[in-house]
């Protein structure tokens, strides 16, 4: 419902925002304008303003004008808020006027319709005709803040009560129809498409929401219904929980895909903030594409069943033609019957690590996913077997990476024929490392140790400046590093992240901070004394005996020369590094 933009103007000015928000918070004068703890975060010293026509919170963000402030204090919609100033002030909230609410209704867009929608479900869930279907999220595990994070509601369970509750806000049956929520039927009839649901909103990349799913409370059929394909929701391209995931990729998770909504809810409540699935069918190639926008290596995880496998060996097939050196699968399989909702919930989110951990490369799943567990009896099965075997390889388009998976297949099919009964090897030929993968894995742990630990940057600026790196991302990262440390920020690894992630070097940041392969002392978690370790330790390695040795007699030079600590410290460190560089190599050549 619009409201005429002079009325609210009125309603402003007769609403002092200080004596508003002085009612629940105690203000002081600062200049012209007032502060005082924030009432919408815990704080112990004051960063929260009151301008004349609106707030502002430094410490958390929360800002907005007398109804903003009304709604978040109070909860609430802003015609509540809007009502309940109006009565204070002594102003009539006029009544609109069919033009007004007719051009209100024009002006919403879909997105607006979904909004409104998914405010009144979540609305619902919260009131006591929702308790039952709260209760049951609840029984599911799932805490209130999850709740909330995904935005569940509930559909109430009778006919036509959406259409009826959306109309005063200038929401018609068209919009509806549009926006997926009702459909049209035999007979010209509208009926709702949900009606007593769990409702799951379904986001797009940039978490508005576009469609719903909904899932009937226990038992019943069918489990699940999606909205219909619209203006805004395309099951083929979007992925369920695409929004949250991007950003937990961002700061190192992996990106899993699940089958369900419960699975991508229950994996991020445990954690995996990288967590996706699909809208209730098959992956799809642009899917595929979308994921791969996010992460090099998706782990998708399928049960351990018949439905499972061949789910599994449709996205293999899917993927193989799309392949390229930086653009693999990797596979999940769980146990039988078990989804990762269920995983989470028997074993927690440790169990569900385990089974992460030993994820199968594409290359290794696939023999099992094109050739089952056994090898058939007759030659010709086995020869038709082998063709397709060389045949899958075939499909991916570079050369030496087909090369590589036809090799790994038919070695294991070779070892296979050979000893019948016997499952396929355990360990599959590794392709030999190139020392430019290799240079470019140090380069990445050395990076991700500067970026979760900035505190070290001080230290190690200089020698990470002189660091002969790889072309492209490495180079990229330690660039924008530098350029941060010059701007003396505050040196904190959330703070850096954020700021590289709005930097050229965003996506190659994104490279560096996958956490498959990083050692633990180049993690969040980490303490500053093992990074360091691991820093010099790397260095050495990137660096090379020779150049360490150099770098080590001019800062004994410099030592003897100046005298001052910096020096001191700095030949302590690269001796030490020159020790663990030669000790690495002693070792290496005792054990081969
Ligand atoms: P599952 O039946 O595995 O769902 O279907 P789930 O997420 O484990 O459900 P819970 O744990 O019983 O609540 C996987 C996905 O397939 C789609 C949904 O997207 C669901 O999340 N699906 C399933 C449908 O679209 N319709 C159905 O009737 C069932
Ligand atoms: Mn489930």
């Amino acid at each position: 419902m619009a409201l005429p933009p002079i009325f609210l103007d009125e309603l402003r000015t007769r609403t002092p925002m200080a004596s508003l928000v002085g009612r629940r918070v105690r203000l002081s004068k600062s200049g012209r304008n007032w502060k005082g703890l924030c009432p919408f975060h815990n704080e112990k010293s004051p960063s929260f303003y009151v301008y004349e026509d609106s707030f502002h919170c430094f410490g958390c963000g929360a800002h907005g004008d007398a109804f903003a402030f009304v709604m978040r204090a109070e909860g609430g919609g802003f015609m509540e808020a809007v009502e309940r100033l109006a009565g204070e002030a002594g102003l009539d909230v006029p009544k609109p006027t069919p033009e007004a609410a007719a051009r209100d209704r024009r002006a919403r867009d879909l997105h607006g319709v979904l909004q409104v929608a998914e405010a009144a479900y979540t609305r619902r869930l919260h009131s006591p005709e929702g308790a039952e279907a709260l209760a049951y999220l609840r029984g599911r595990g799932l805490t209130d803040e999850t709740i909330s994070k995904f935005g569940l509601g509930w559909a109430a369970s009778g006919r036509g009560v959406l259409a009826a509750e959306l109309r005063p806000e200038g929401i018609e049956q068209d919009q509806l129809i549009e926006a997926g929520l009702m459909q049209l039927r035999d007979e010209g009839r509208v009926g709702d498409l949900f009606f007593g649901r769990v409702m799951f909103p379904i986001r797009d990349r940039r978490g508005r929401s576009v469609s719903f799913g909904g899932r009937i409370l226990g038992d019943g059929q069918p489990k699940y219904v999606n909205g219909p394909e619209t203006a805004l929701f395309s099951k083929r391209r979007n992925l369920y929980g695409l929004d949250l995931a991007r950003e937990g990729v961002f700061r190192g998770a992996n990106l899993i895909v699940a089958e369900g909504y419960m699975d991508v809810i229950a994996l991020h409540q445990a954690g995996f903030n990288g967590a996706v699935a699909p809208l209730g069918t098959a992956l799809t190639e642009e899917q595929l594409q979308a994921l791969w926008q996010v992460s090099p290596e998706p782990v998708l995880c399928f049960d351990g069943d018949a439905a499972g496998a061949r789910a599994a060996a449709r996205a293999a097939e899917l993927a193989l033609p799309l392949l390229a050196p930086e653009r693999t699968l990797r596979f999940v399989t769980l146990p039988a019957g078990e989804d990762p909702d269920t995983v989470i919930r028997a074993k927690g989110p440790r169990g569900f690590q385990t089974m992460l951990d030993a994820a199968q490369p594409l290359s290794e799943a696939l023999f099992s996913l094109i050739a089952g567990s056994k090898l058939p009896e007759t030659p010709e099965a086995r020869a038709a077997l082998r063709n397709r075997l060389a045949a899958a390889a075939q499909t991916i388009p570079d050369k030496s990476l087909a090369a590589e998976f036809r090799r790994s297949l038919l070695e294991r099919f070779f070892a296979l024929s050979k000893r019948p009964g016997l499952r396929a090897p355990p360990r599959h030929p590794r392709p030999v490392p190139d020392p430019d993968g290799i240079m470019a894995e140090r380069a990445r742990i050395l990076l991700a140790i500067c970026i979760h630990h900035p505190e070290l940057l001080r230290d190690v600026e200089e020698p990470l400046a002189l660091l002969d790196l790889p072309a492209g991302p490495p180079q990229q990262v330690r660039d924008a590093l530098l350029a941060w440390i010059q701007e003396g920020p505050h040196l904190d690894s959330g703070e850096l992240i954020a700021h590289l992630a709005t930097s050229g070097a965003a996506s190659a940041t994104q490279w560096v901070l996958r956490a498959s392969g990083l050692p633990m002392e180049a993690r969040p978690g980490a303490q500053p004394k093992e990074a360091l370790d691991a820093f010099w330790q790397i260095f050495g390695f990137l660096r090379g005996e020779t150049e360490l040795a150099e770098d080590a007699r001019a800062a004994h030079t410099a030592f003897v020369a100046t005298n001052d600590l910096a020096a001191q410290t700095r030949l302590i460190r690269l001796t030490e590094a020159l020790d663990a560089l030669r000790r690495g190599e002693a070792e290496l050549d005792e054990n081969g």
